[in-house]
C-alpha cells in the first residue's frame, strides 16, 4: 500500500481533512490512514450548533469528535464569528427589531462560552472569526450584521470570549484570497491591530482555496513571509487545488481533461515544497475535504460539476498529485 499523507510529513505539519457526517462513514478508511486531523465541514457553525437562542444542537458536532477520537486525530474547530450560515435570532430583539449591541456581544460570549466550552478537551484550534475583510475597495472590514450592529469591537470581543472559554486553545483569524496582494495586506493590518491591543490571537488560517492557475506561487510566499512576519504560527485551513479558474464556469467536463491532473500534480508538489520551507511556522495543512468523490466545489461557484481537487480520486486511489508528494516527503 501507498506510504500515509500524515507519516509523510510527520516532520513538518498535521495534515488535516474537512469532514461532514456523510464523509465520515463514505470515507473512514482513507481518513483514517492519511489524515491526523479533522475539521467540522459545517456541522459548528452558528446556525447548525445554535439554530434558537434556547436550544443548542451538538448532534452531529459530537459525532465528528467521537470519530477523532476512534482514529486518534486532532480536531479544529470552525467557526465562532462570520457573516454566513449564521443564525437570523442573534441579530435580532424580541420584537423583530435589531438587537443592541450590548445584547449582541453578550450573546457571543454566551454562544462562545457553551460551544468552546464543550469541546474544550477535544479541539485544540478555533477559527474565531472568519472572512471579516473586505475583498475589494479601500475599506478594511466586510459589511455585515455584525459590524452593522457592534461595529469594528466584536473582532477583538470574539477572542477574548474565547479564550476565557479555553485558555489553552489556539485561536486564529481565517480568510480566503489571503495571498492575494491587496487583501494579504489589509489581514496583516487587521491581525497586528489586534495583536497591538493585546487581543489573544495565535495563529492565521490560509484557507487556500486555489486552483491550478491561481494564485502564483510569489503571492503564497509573500502572504506567508508577511504574516509569519507577525509572529504568529500559520496553519492552511481549507485546502484544495480545482482544475478550473475561478472565472471559468464551464459545466461540460465528466473527465479531467488530457494533462489536467499532471498539471495538478506540479501545482501539489511545487505549493508542498514551499511549505515545507516554512515548516518551522506552519503547523497544520487541512484540505477541505479528501478524496474527489465529495468536494463542496462541485457546487460552488458552479453547480453540478466536478472539479477534482484533492490527492485522492473518486475511488479513493492516490491521483499523480499524491505520487508527487510522495516523492517529496
Ligand atoms: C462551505 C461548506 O463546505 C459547504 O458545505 C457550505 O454549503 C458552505 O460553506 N469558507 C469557509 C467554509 O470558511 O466554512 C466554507 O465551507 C467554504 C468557504
Amino acid at each position: 500500500a501507498e506510504a500515509a499523507l500524515k507519516d509523510m510529513f510527520e516532520a513538518d505539519f498535521r495534515i488535516g481533512a474537512a469532514v461532514n457526517p456523510r464523509t465520515i462513514r463514505s470515507q473512514e478508511h482513507l481518513l483514517a490512514r492519511h489524515f491526523n486531523s479533522i475539521t467540522a465541514e459545517n456541522e459548528m457553525k452558528f446556525v447548525s450548533v445554535h439554530p434558537e437562542e434556547e436550544t443548542y444542537t451538538f448532534d452531529e458536532a459530537d459525532q465528528l469528535v467521537a470519530f477523532a477520537r476512534k482514529h486518534g486525530m486532532a480536531v479544529r474547530g470552525h467557526t465562532l464569528v462570520w457573516h454566513n450560515q449564521t443564525s437570523d435570532w442573534l441579530f435580532k430583539d424580541s420584537h423583530d427589531g435589531t438587537v443592541s449591541k450590548a445584547v449582541l456581544l453578550e450573546r457571543l460570549r454566551s454562544h462562545t462560552q457553551t460551544v468552546v466550552g464543550r469541546y474544550k478537551n477535544d479541539i485544540y484550534a478555533w477559527d474565531v472569526v472568519n472572512e471579516v475583510i473586505a475583498d475589494e475597495g479601500e475599506s478594511l472590514l466586510r459589511p455585515s450584521k455584525w459590524l452593522d450592529i457592534a461595529g469594528p469591537d466584536f473582532i477583538a470581543k470574539a477572542f477574548h470570549f474565547a479564550h476565557e472559554a479555553d485558555p489553552k486553545a489556539l485561536l486564529f483569524y481565517n480568510d480566503y484570497n489571503e495571498s492575494n496582494p491587496l487583501k494579504r495586506d489589509k489581514i496583516y493590518t487587521l491581525v497586528k491591530s489586534l495583536l497591538e491591543q493585546g487581543v489573544p490571537i495565535h495563529g492565521i488560517g490560509l484557507q487556500a482555496h486555489w486552483n491550478l492557475f491561481d494564485p502564483s506561487l510569489d503571492d503564497i510566499r509573500a502572504a506567508i513571509e508577511k504574516y509569519a512576519s507577525l509572529g504568529l504560527q500559520l496553519q492552511l485551513t481549507e485546502l484544495d487545488i480545482s482544475v478550473f479558474r475561478f472565472e471559468d464556469k464551464r459545466t461540460d467536463l465528466v473527465k479531467p481533461e488530457p494533462g489536467m491532473l499532471e498539471r495538478q500534480a506540479e501545482v501539489y508538489e511545487a505549493v508542498f515544497r514551499l511549505l515545507k520551507e516554512y515548516r518551522e511556522v506552519i503547523s497544520a495543512v487541512t484540505f477541505w475535504g479528501a478524496a474527489d468523490d465529495y468536494t463542496w466545489l462541485d457546487d460552488f461557484p458552479v453547480r453540478d460539476r466536478k472539479n477534482w481537487p484533492f490527492l485522492f480520486d473518486e475511488r479513493h486511489q492516490p491521483k499523480p498529485a499524491f505520487d508527487r508528494l510522495a516523492k517529496l516527503a
